[in-house]
């Protein structure tokens, strides 16, 4: 009988020293935590991850590709960069995440000097793709679509200093019309239970004691017919973390006993984020979004029933091909009705393999802009009143840090996800303590301890 033995994988060095990576991340939370996981990837086989460009052999950037404008953002980013490499030879410039995946080595006619192209399924490859380009210093490449990837047994280095973002889920299989995220991250697939749960648990021993679930749509969470809000039971019994929230809802999906779970779990938090993206009904159907303008009303008042103190927020699109005056004016009137307590309202962008990119009667980018603005200040004035009423409340603060305008203040998030500045002592960093807010200025809360 012959027993094989795997070899241990090569450790990086360089010339006998650890080589230093530095990653910049753009792009959504799923974006952050694939950064994390990268960190860890890298960590693992004797990378060093630095904060600081200047020290680094090796840049990458894990992009994003939501809208043009995000394309064009990070482009201008790494065509700035790429001096860096007159003064250091050796350095190797990188590009990973939904754009790399997107245009592939299409990339690199943007910039013929990126190093390396690696796609969001292929990231355990990266340590040698890097280390081959020590050796071999030609371009390469990797942006392969596995639909199973789901990067188990990884424990990423989480980056925040109290909250810790926890991957439950990879892809989506919803493909609203106008989105480009199925298409650059693969199908929907859950990751397993028991990991989800060792997870979150490690993160509260390691002192985040806020985690967030990630997914693209969260409520269609499945492993072994274990749904999502079983799921959140069962992290709400954790007992390392003291706060639970969730990103992204899909309005369709979010189901009546996820809604229940959030009202009896004393973990999660009362704040929940719901993308209505319109108020009109042949709009909402032609971007596939699956639910009507009612529909997405009336779960905002079942929120409202079930949890008072909620805070809702939501995207909003402006704009998309065909949104008539009337139309456009619905959205315009349901965000009213609703108040959310903030809202990230955008202009449509079309991208390139999406259905909406090919509707007719695209709107034209003057008017696209004129709705967007009106959303915008819409919102402000909204937002403005919401924070208003939190005069008086008592709070519950998470604190992370002083206060960015005075030294004796320090900042946090209350449990429905709103920045509150109070003054106090900088041992009460990573601690809980009620606050009785005083005032709102702009976004933030102004309070004092209690
Ligand atoms: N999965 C999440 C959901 O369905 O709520 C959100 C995903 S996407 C990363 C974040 C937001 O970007 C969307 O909710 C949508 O409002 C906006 N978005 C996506 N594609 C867009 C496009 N082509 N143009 C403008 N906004 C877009
Ligand atoms: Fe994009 Fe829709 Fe999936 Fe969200 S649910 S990521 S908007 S396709
Ligand atoms: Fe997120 Fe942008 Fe990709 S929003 S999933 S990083 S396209």
């Amino acid at each position: 009988m012959t027993v094989s033995v795997s070899q241990p994988a090569p450790l990086a060095n360089w010339g006998g020293n650890k080589m230093k990576v530095f990653i910049e991340t753009y792009g959504c939370q799923m974006n952050v935590a694939d950064s994390e996981l990268v960190a860890s990837i890298l960590k693992d086989r004797n990378f060093d991850l630095v904060n600081d460009m200047d020290n680094a052999d090796i840049i990458i950037f894990n992009t994003c590709s939501v809208r043009q404008h995000a394309e064009d953002r990070v482009i201008g980013r790494i065509n700035n960069e790429m001096s860096r490499k007159r003064s250091k030879k050796n350095l190797k410039i990188g590009v990973i995440g939904c754009m790399a995946q997107r245009l592939g080595e299409r990339l690199q006619e943007l910039n013929s000097s990126i190093d390396f192209i690696v796609g969001t399924d292929q990231y355990k490859n990266l340590p040698e793709i890097i280390m081959n380009l020590f050796e071999n210093p030609k371009f390469s490449s990797n942006t392969i679509i596995n639909n199973r990837e789901i990067y188990e047994d990884l424990y990423p280095i989480h980056s925040g200093k109290y909250n810790a973002f926890i991957t439950i889920m990879r892809g989506c299989n919803n493909f609203c019309s106008y989105c480009i995220v199925p298409y650059v991250r693969g199908r929907e697939r859950s990751r397993d239970v028991k990991d989800v749960l060792n997870d979150v648990h490690k993160a509260g021993e390691q002192g985040f004691k806020d985690i967030t679930l990630l997914g693209q749509n969260v409520n269609s969470y499945n492993f072994n017919g274990i749904n999502f809000a079983e799921l959140l039971k069962r992290v709400n019994k954790i007992e390392t973390i003291r706060r639970i929230r969730f990103v992204t809802s899909h309005p369709k999906d979010l189901s009546d006993e996820v809604i229940e779970v959030m009202a009896e779990s004393e973990k999660v938090c009362e704040h929940l984020h719901l993308a209505m993206q319109s108020g009109d009904d042949e709009i909402l159907h032609k971007m596939n979004r699956g639910y009507t303008a009612e529909h997405f009303y009336n779960i905002v008042q079942k929120l409202g029933a079930s949890m008072p103190e909620i805070a809702i927020t939501t995207d909003v699109i402006a704009g998309f091909p065909g949104e008539t005056n009337e139309q456009f004016q619905r959205t315009y009137d349901l965000m009213k009705k609703i108040e959310f307590d903030y809202a990230f309202t955008f202009k449509f962008s079309p991208r390139q393999g999406t259905k909406a990119a090919e509707f007719n009667k695209q709107i034209p980018e003057k008017i696209r802009l004129e709705r967007l603005q009106k959303l915008i200040n819409l919102q402000q004035d909204i937002t403005s009143k919401k924070y208003k009423e939190q005069i008086g409340k008592i709070k519950e603060i998470y604190v992370e840090k002083v206060s960015k305008k005075a030294e004796d203040e320090l900042s946090g998030k209350s449990r429905d996800f709103k920045i509150t500045v109070f003054k106090g002592e900088k041992s009460l960093i990573g601690k809980f303590v009620n606050v009785r807010i005083t005032n709102a200025v702009g976004w933030t809360l102004k309070g004092v301890l209690i």
